[in-house]
């Protein structure tokens, strides 16, 4: 063995006794070394998984790359609902329940996806409609959470019930006719049967700040601010051939609510961007502090569900890709979890250059009062985002209020982390209940879209 290899092993085995200590928190160092997927997430407090169809259990090829590099799995199709509830009443966990025995015999987690999709309903749901059906769903998610209880680190407790498009709106289902209150009821289920599981919405075609991720945006944001009991945001990202610039800004967003982000079923199409669309989001992830893991929908190309488009990691014979590699360095290369001690650090001393002798600025730093905001803007020919920063004065803030006049024929579309009044002219812009009260210096943002352009918006901001 030369001595690179007993350094990488040394690294790997202390990262490892660290996690088993459950100090993830006190990892410091970035840079790190690790040669598989599950170490080197694993090293920055991350998971890394893959789905897993029930009867590629056993070959013999697909296993032992599942045990190298995964260390989370979740069933490719085993927990949907026409696979456990084939019969309304008859449950059936087979499938489930040898995914999980697998899992616990090599050491990795489980995700659960999905209880409520509009898709792979067993028959008789399908047929089924208003009290009966949305008896018969709440049913189901009791039953298989209560039945995995204490197995599933995160339930996709819904699966993709926003629509495609700009509408930012439900997608219309047999679900969702039941009533729109329908997913709160399932989280609220969901949470009875299995306490210990974090509670996940999941969709596609959310890879960036667009209609379809806002309108799912202003629900989590709702649920958060109703007490619906909602833990994560899991982003499915089935990518073709670009990554969108601002898929880490989006999950940011997510994050900022409060929840934890997740990338579940992430596949990339081939050709000559993979390899580097692969690495982009998982640098955003590492990029997001709560982005806890990265789930891969399937391990092979040949095992994809996206047939020709050979979207993995590994070729079929076993052979780790380009993308696989990509993927293994801006894991490597990513910052670990940001530490939150417990224990106060150590006391540094203070300096001991002489306080500068430059006059004071002439505009004074906010009043007691007070707070000030500015505006980042992101335009495209007929709609905008701007990111607003408040920042509050010297004497912190119980709550903030920003007002923007808009330039003639814009209109403000959505809104994140604020309350606005009035949607055209002069908006003004209240703190919601988490992002209110700030320390002096400290800085919320919140966020809103637009249509007609938004230059030249000069924002003013009063603090109570
Ligand atoms: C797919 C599976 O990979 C296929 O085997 C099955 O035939 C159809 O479903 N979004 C999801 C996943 O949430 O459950 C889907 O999985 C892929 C799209």
């Amino acid at each position: 063995m030369n001595h690179k290899r007993v350094l990488r092993l040394a690294v790997t085995v202390a990262a490892t006794g660290a996690l088993a200590a459950g100090m993830t928190m006190t990892l410091t160092s970035t840079a790190s070394a690790g040669t598989t997927l599950k170490a080197s997430a694993a090293e920055k407090g991350r998971y890394f998984g893959a789905a897993v169809a029930g009867q590629k259990l056993s070959d013999s090829t697909y296993v032992t790359i599942l045990n190298r590099e995964f260390n989370s799995v979740v069933a490719e199709n085993d927990m949907k609902w026409d696979a456990t509830e084939p019969q309304q009443g008859r449950f059936n966990y087979t499938g489930g329940d040898r995914l999980v025995a697998h899992a616990q015999a090599n050491g990795q987690s489980v995700r659960g996806h999905a209880l409520l999709w509009y898709q792979q309903q067993p028959g008789w749901a399908r047929d089924m409609s208003g009290s009966a059906l949305r008896s018969a769903m709440m049913n189901h998610v009791t039953q298989v959470a209560t039945h995995f209880r204490g197995k599933i680190h995160s339930w996709d407790v819904v699966n993709e019930a926003f629509a495609d498009g700009n509408s930012g709106a439900r997608r219309d289902s047999n679900l969702q006719r039941t009533g729109n209150d329908w997913i709160e009821a399932a989280f609220y289920a969901a949470r009875a049967a299995d306490p210990g599981a974090k509670l996940c919405y999941n969709d596609y075609n959310t890879d960036g700040i667009n209609a379809k991720s806002t309108g799912i945006y202003n629900m989590v944001r709702d649920f958060k601010s109703r007490g619906v009991p909602i833990d994560c945001v899991g982003f499915q990202s089935h990518l073709g051939t670009s990554l969108s610039s601002d898929y880490q800004a989006n999950l940011q967003r997510f994050a900022d609510l409060d929840v934890d982000v997740q990338i579940t079923e992430l596949d990339v199409m081939s050709g000559g961007n993979q390899a580097n669309i692969f690495a982009g989001v998982t640098r955003a992830c590492m990029n997001v502090s709560r982005c806890t893991g990265i789930t891969t929908w399937g391990v092979r190309d040949c095992d994809s569900w996206r047939g020709s488009d050979n979207a993995l990691l590994f070729e079929c014979s076993g052979n780790k890709k380009a993308a696989y590699t990509s993927v293994l360095n801006a894991l490597n290369a990513g910052p670990a979890i940001t530490p939150s001690p417990t224990t106060p650090g150590p006391t540094t001393p203070g300096p001991t250059t002489p306080p500068p002798t430059t006059p004071p600025p002439t505009t004074p730093p906010p009043g007691p009062e007070g707070c000030t905001a500015s505006v980042s803007l992101n335009s495209w020919t007929g709609g905008f985002v701007a990111s607003v920063k408040v920042t509050a004065g010297s004497a912190g803030t119980n709550g903030w209020n920003v007002s923007v006049t808009l330039p003639g024929g814009a209109s403000v579309t959505n809104t994140w982390s604020a309350t606005a009044s009035g949607s055209t002219g002069t908006v003004r812009f209240a703190n919601v209940n988490y992002n209110g009260r700030l320390a002096a210096g400290q800085v919320a943002e919140f966020g809103f879209q637009g249509t007609g352009s938004g230059a030249g918006m000069t924002p003013t901001c009063t603090a109570s």
